[in-house]
């Protein structure tokens, strides 16, 4: 056992010394595989937690609910930007932002300079004083968004933002019953659980009273879906007999949410409909265009409001629009935000209209840390650089470029079998049969994935079956890094089509 403890190690100490600093050493056996692009940012050498205590004390400290990615987890030390630097000084290229939440970029100077003025100024005060920067900030915030929503509740999760909304749909109709679409993943909290529809997700455990998932409108693995049905640059491989200025297969699943409302709510009557404009733990799932308009008004009709959960699409990642849902020609009533508002730090909001958000007055309500100074100033610099370097409009020329370059994949490779996404929020679902759509299995998901890690590239993984490879980026990634990123997935599927990995 020594043995092998001391094997482990002075591989360790190798793999160190042969990575740090010399990241091109990784591709020596992939010669056809581009340089990675060139980085000025030099790391700190690490000298901290060695990584087999911090293994250590993850398992006997901390909760075995903590899922690490990889089968040799990555300790990541620093962070500049789109990159990642792990404890042995190996670079990477982030490609999922801590999980589509590193909007613009990691440790961005303009957004740490703000959380480092703002902390020797004042960290902590509640609501129950006056301080400037929650005033300004959400002045700043609410000018975002369209028509009346301009009140907004500041927390510090998603789950929490949802919470909320949830609360307040139901205070505000006076209705109990909410929707939400299947495959949707809205939070962790034991109530959003019910409207999290996604099995991997859920505990034998009672929750979600009052709360039904409809069908989801997904255009490639649904019943229904064809050849022209998404806003994307890459419509799925079925075909597709609708003129086009119509879509049966929008027609199939609004029917589905109508006979939802009919059998399972009280009179008909809903409390609200949550939806994200792209399915983000779902595996950027897309609905067929209108689809999400008319299920608006269907809703409105039956008593509900609608709210938009933005966590992953708002900020300009998905490109044309700075929110989600503005690409469905929609105007939610509630809109809840997280992950990309702070850059990585906590900070979350719900913002709602006057009349919606005076429901929350008719209690006493409180967030200790919600709308605090520090994550106040980080969530103004975000506003401000998003503005800046026009991240949202690099979402929209990287991602679309990124999306047609990984469709050539889909035509190359039989186990490609979807791409899927807009902007900077992109899915590849990977199957081990194109007709049928079967998903790939998972030993083979990870062979891709992992071996794309170990060239230098991380990417997520979702999907009710976690066979759809995530595209989310730091909304800062460059043309040189697509390309990159590219070649490296070309190269981490043929290595698993030739079994060469
Ligand atoms: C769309 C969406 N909504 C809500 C949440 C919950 O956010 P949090 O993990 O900050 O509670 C997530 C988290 O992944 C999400 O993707």
């Amino acid at each position: 056992m020594k043995h092998l403890v001391g094997l482990g190690m002075a591989l360790r100490t190798s793999r160190s010394l042969l990575t740090r600093g010399l990241v091109r050493a990784c591709y020596s056996t992939s010669a056809s595989l581009p340089e990675m692009p060139p980085c000025d940012f030099k790391p700190t050498e690490y000298k901290g937690l060695p990584f087999k205590k911090a293994m250590n004390i993850r398992k006997d400290n901390l909760t075995p609910a903590l899922v690490t990615y990889y089968k040799n987890p990555v300790m990541i030390q620093q962070g500049h930007m789109q990159w990642l630097w792990d404890c042995d000084g190996k670079r990477y290229l982030d490609l999922f932002g801590g999980i589509v939440t590193v909007s613009v970029g990691h440790c961005h100077p303009k957004v740490t300079k703000a959380l480092e003025e703002q902390s020797k100024l004042l960290w902590h005060t509640t609501c129950i004083y006056l301080q400037p920067k929650i005033h300004e900030y959400a002045e700043k915030l609410v000018a975002t968004l369209p028509g009346n929503l301009k009140v907004a509740y500041l927390v510090n999760s998603g789950s929490e933002a949802n919470d909320l909304a949830m609360l307040m749909a139901r205070l505000y109709t006076g209705n109990f019953e909410l929707t939400s679409l299947r495959n949707a993943y809205h939070g962790a909290s034991t109530s959003l659980m019910g409207l999290t529809a996604h099995g991997p997700w859920l505990y034998n455990s009672p929750t979600g009273f009052g709360i039904h998932n409809v069908v989801n409108p997904d255009v490639y693995r649904g019943p229904w879906g064809g050849a022209q049905c998404r806003d994307s640059p890459v419509q799925t491989t079925r075909q597709c007999s609708c003129p086009p200025d119509h879509c049966e297969a929008c027609d199939h699943y609004i029917e589905q949410l109508e006979d939802t409302l009919r059998h399972s709510c009280p009179k008909g009557k809903v409390a609200g409909f949550f939806a994200e404009a792209i399915q983000g733990v779902g595996g950027a799932v897309q609905f067929p265009k209108g689809y999400l308009k008319r299920a608006f008004d269907i809703v409105r009709e039956h008593g509900g409001l609608c709210i938009s959960d933005e966590v992953q699409t708002g900020f300009g990642r998905t490109g044309d629009h700075f929110w989600g849902f503005e690409s469905h020609g929609v105007m939610p009533d509630i809109v809840t935000m997280a992950k990309g508002i702070g850059n990585g730090f906590p900070l979350a909001a719900v913002v709602t209209t006057p009349e919606i958000a005076q429901t929350l007055a008719t209690a006493l309500h409180f967030n200790t840390y919600g709308g605090n100074p520090l994550s106040c100033a980080v969530g103004s610099a975000v506003l401000d650089v998003i503005e800046e370097e026009k991240t949202q409009e690099n979402s929209k020329v990287l991602g679309t470029y990124l999306l047609t370059e990984l469709a050539k994949l889909r035509d190359e490779f039989d186990v490609v079998g979807d791409v899927r996404g807009k902007g900077l929020m992109i899915g590849l679902e990977l199957v081990s049969d194109k007709e049928k759509r079967t998903p790939l299995p998972a030993e083979d998901v990870r062979i891709i994935w992992e071996g794309m890690k170990d060239m230098g590239v991380l990417i997520g993984k979702g999907g009710l079956y976690g066979s759809v490879l995530r595209i989310k980026p730091p909304m800062c990634i460059t043309k040189a890094d697509a390309d990159f990123s590219i070649a490296v997935m070309r190269k981490a599927l043929l290595n698993h089509k030739n079994g060469t990995h």
